[in-house]
């Protein structure tokens, strides 16, 4: 059985004015661009049948009821994932579970109490639709034509019309000024191509201590301390001494082979001393405290911290991606060498990497 609850006569037709005939019936023909006023009302069939309303209440009682749900599963994800505990997940590989809980679980939270606004307002609010008056935008005719005339008589005096050299060469300055703006971006200095995507470590480079200015080998690097590296061949009085350190600055930490989760990380060690950048991927500050227990490397800044037994993987802080790291391996006179550049750039990730 249905029951109606919205009106049955055919939809009314809104007058744009009081005395006017209806919005919806002016004639097109009278004038081709004519305002087509507001079409007829139709009614839903939520307006029409009380099942179908009390359907549409229910849709949104249960999205509401989701969202509820969801909001329960962030704070049981919460309390549940520990903050070092990784989960996979398709596509996005090897995640935080606690991040991806809280996510996943605050966005349909978000997500039902949005979708349920809006499919209750499409079927079960009122949408008579309503008329909005408004003072006319245009001017009386007498001050229309009034400017018009005192358009006309200064177009008139200034000989616009007749002088049409003045006129076109007047538009061509005009044109052209705003190209002294364009040629000064280019005192905003040289591009910088791919120098962001590129440090001076290359293959063969040794890695020079950054207390001695001597070549470090692994006996050099003890277990649970941090040494600092610069480049072979970077000196304070380069010219661009500044700009190369705040790239390829690294830091070195001897690993239990054993310990290292990664395994490109393995890969790219030398008897589980591992050398990656000390420029934080978050805004760039020197990262430099590190925890021999955890083997997680603290940056002051923001608090980012990174495991370094795990790829440098973010556990925590507003870094978004982990330290680049360092292939390094022993030449044949024992030093420690790079064994080509990072692989991804250094620093902050707002530089899109590839
Ligand atoms: S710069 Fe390292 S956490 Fe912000």
């Amino acid at each position: 059985m249905s029951s109606q609850i919205g009106p049955k006569e055919p939809a009314e037709q809104v007058p744009a004015w009081p005395g006017e005939e209806p919005l919806g019936t002016r004639a097109a023909a009278r004038d081709p661009v004519a305002d087509p006023g507001v079409p007829p009302h139709e009614y839903r069939v939520q307006d029409l049948d009380g099942r179908a309303a009390k359907r549409s209440e229910r849709t949104v009682a249960l999205v509401f009821t989701v969202s509820m749900a969801a909001t329960v599963g962030f704070i049981a994800a919460f309390v549940a994932f520990p903050p070092d505990k990784i989960v996979y997940v398709w596509p996005l590989g090897r995640v935080s579970a606690l991040n991806a809980g809280l996510g996943v679980t605050l966005g349909i939270a978000l997500f039902c109490i949005g979708a349920g606004a809006v499919h209750w307002a499409r079927t079960l609010m009122s949408d008579h639709e309503l008329v909005q008056e408004r003072h006319p935008v245009t001017a009386r005719p007498e001050v229309r034509r009034r400017v018009l005339t005192d358009f006309g008589q200064g177009a008139r005096e200034s000989q616009l019309g007749r002088r049409k050299l003045i006129r076109n060469t007047m538009f061509g300055a005009l044109v052209m000024v705003p190209l002294s703006g364009a040629v000064l971006l280019r005192d905003l200095g040289p591009l910088p191509e791919d120098k962001l995507r590129h440090t001076m470590w290359a293959k063969g480079k040794l890695l020079i201590n950054e207390n001695t200015k001597q070549p470090l080998r692994p006996a050099d690097i003890t277990v649970g301390s941090l040494a600092f590296a610069r480049p072979e061949g970077l000196e304070e009085d380069d010219h661009d001494f500044q700009a190369a350190i705040a790239k390829a600055a690294v830091m070195l930490v001897r690993l239990e082979p054993g310990d290292i989760k990664d395994k490109r990380e393995l890969d790219w060690s030398h008897e589980g001393i591992v050398a990656y950048s000390k420029i934080c991927t978050h805004v760039g500050c020197p990262v430099s405290l590190y925890e021999q227990q955890t083997h997680h490397v603290l940056c002051p800044c923001h608090q980012s911290t990174f495991d370094l037994s795990d790829g440098a993987r973010v556990i925590f802080g507003p870094a978004g991606h982990p330290l680049p790291q360092l292939n390094i391996s022993v030449n044949k006179d024992g030093y420690l060498e790079a064994r080509g550049d990072f692989a991804v750039p250094v620093g902050p990730a707002f530089w899109e990497r590839g």
